[in-house]
């Protein structure tokens, strides 16, 4: 046993049914985002590494410690992607999209993956759906956005989220804030934790939401960025909360939610769920504004605004009962003339859009055979023997009363797609 090769350290095999229900949230999302004018973009999982160190920023934790990182074959150095919106960005580019139309809306879904330590609700290889619209200043769409995410949320029965928004300012208005934090912080150092220490220079901000309980102690008072953010941030970030509130999306603010990436500007937002299922990983979705960020990578000047959801975490909250599936017939051919027939008779009902499995061993006996039908959930069961063939009709077992009747070989897709037995 000891040559047992196992899946790495972070990185889950999603067996069913378990992946039923990501497969759920999945299709649930797409239809949200297709009815609200989303199109997909299907993105490589791999990119070269300088694409995430000069979008994500320098010193954020995920380019400092969680990336995987290699290099190829040629020496170029490629990361898998950590994160969905750099790609995103770097196809709008690379594709000159802002030539084809003013304003797009975009999504996608896939894997990510990020160096962290393993938890409920933290993988190192982990899925997300996620969406982009390129080209709206907001923050009407951003408020839109949000209301689609809790559209979604709702239809998969996820209860109780609540949308903490903050802005975070423009470039123009975030450089005294951060002058100011870092004057505060600076009194501070001997007692902060080594993340915020070393941060103190470069990224002060993430100082507000250190998880540390002494660095949160210790900034209770620290400087409010909605006392510096100009006019036109703040005129933004009061329209979003107009807007939200035209949507009936109930938020909250919180001014120390700076979010773990470099590029937001302007409006941020988490959707947090307070729930014993999550545990420490509460955000289950978040995002926001990035207006600098196509410009930065060599495009025109674009704004934009987007989320991603975090899909196991989700997973953890999904209404189960809500995943609806189709009855399933299992249909059981006794004797070589009868299975010869099976086959046009199962893809017939899989045409109609009936879920049909068929006994396919050879030989089974109707004892093994219907074992097999209820291990797999089968709800019915139709059973197809030298008798049935001679009437040309089949037996149609109720799995949970146990009833039985004969339908016609003609008519029983009709019959029971009227009205099951
Ligand atoms: P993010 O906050 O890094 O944002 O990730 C979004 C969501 O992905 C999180 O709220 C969480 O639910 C989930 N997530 C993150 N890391 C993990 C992990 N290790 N294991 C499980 N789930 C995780 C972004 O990725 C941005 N690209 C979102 C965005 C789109 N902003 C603008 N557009």
């Amino acid at each position: 046993m000891s040559n047992r090769i196992t899946a790495i350290r972070g990185f889950n095999d999603i067996l069913p049914p378990e992946s039923r229900v990501l497969s759920h949230i999945e299709y649930t999302a797409i239809e949200v985002f297709t009815s609200y004018g989303f199109s997909e973009m299907r993105l490589p999982v791999v990119e070269k590494t300088e694409l995430f160190s000069r979008t994500l920023g320098e010193t954020t934790d995920i380019v400092e410690k969680q990336m995987y990182t290699f290099s190829d074959l040629s020496g170029t150095p490629l990361t898998l992607r950590p994160e969905g919106t750099a790609g995103v960005v770097r196809a709008y580019i690379e594709h000159a999209l802002y030539t084809k139309a003013p304003i797009h809306r975009l999504f996608y879904r896939g894997p990510m993956f990020r160096y962290e330590r393993p938890q409920k609700g933290r993988y190192r290889q982990f899925y997300q759906v996620g969406v982009e619209v390129l080209g709206d200043e907001g923050p009407f769409v951003d408020a839109e956005l949000m209301e689609m995410l809790s559209v979604i949320l709702e239809r998969v029965g996820v209860k109780g989220a609540v949308f903490e928004i903050n802005s975070l300012g423009c470039p123009g208005c975030r450089q005294p804030f951060r002058q100011r934090l870092g004057g505060f912080l600076e009194e501070l150092k001997e007692r902060l934790c080594g993340d915020c220490t070393r941060r103190m220079e470069r990224n002060p901000l993430r100082a507000l939401d250190c998880k540390n309980p002494t660095c949160r102690e210790l900034t209770t008072n620290a400087p409010d960025i909605y006392d510096y953010i100009c006019e036109g941030c703040s005129a933004h970030f009061d329209g979003l909360r107009a807007a939200l509130d035209g949507f009936g999306v109930p938020h909250r603010v919180n001014h120390r939610m700076v979010r773990g990436l470099d590029y937001y500007t302007r409006t941020a937002f988490e959707a947090v769920v307070d729930s014993p299922r999550l545990g420490a990983q509460n955000t289950i979705a978040a995002g926001g504004r990035y207006d600098g960020l196509v410009k930065e990578l060599g495009g025109p000047q674009t704004p934009c605004f987007g989320f991603a959801i975090g899909m196991e975490r989700v997973a953890l909250l999904v209404d189960r009962s809500l995943i609806g599936e189709e009855p399933l017939f299992y249909l059981i051919p006794l004797g070589t003339e009868p299975q010869q027939r099976a086959a046009g008779l199962a893809s017939a009902m899989r045409m109609a859009g009936m879920r049909c499995m068929m006994e396919t061993k050879r030989g089974a006996s109707l004892k093994s055979a219907m074992k097999r039908a209820d291990r797999l959930g089968a709800a019915y069961v139709l059973l197809l023997g030298e008798d049935e063939m001679k009437e040309r009709s089949l037996t149609v077992r109720n799995m949970t009363d146990g009833t039985q009747r004969r339908l016609p070989l003609d008519t029983f897709i009709e019959e029971l797609r009227q009205g099951l037995p």
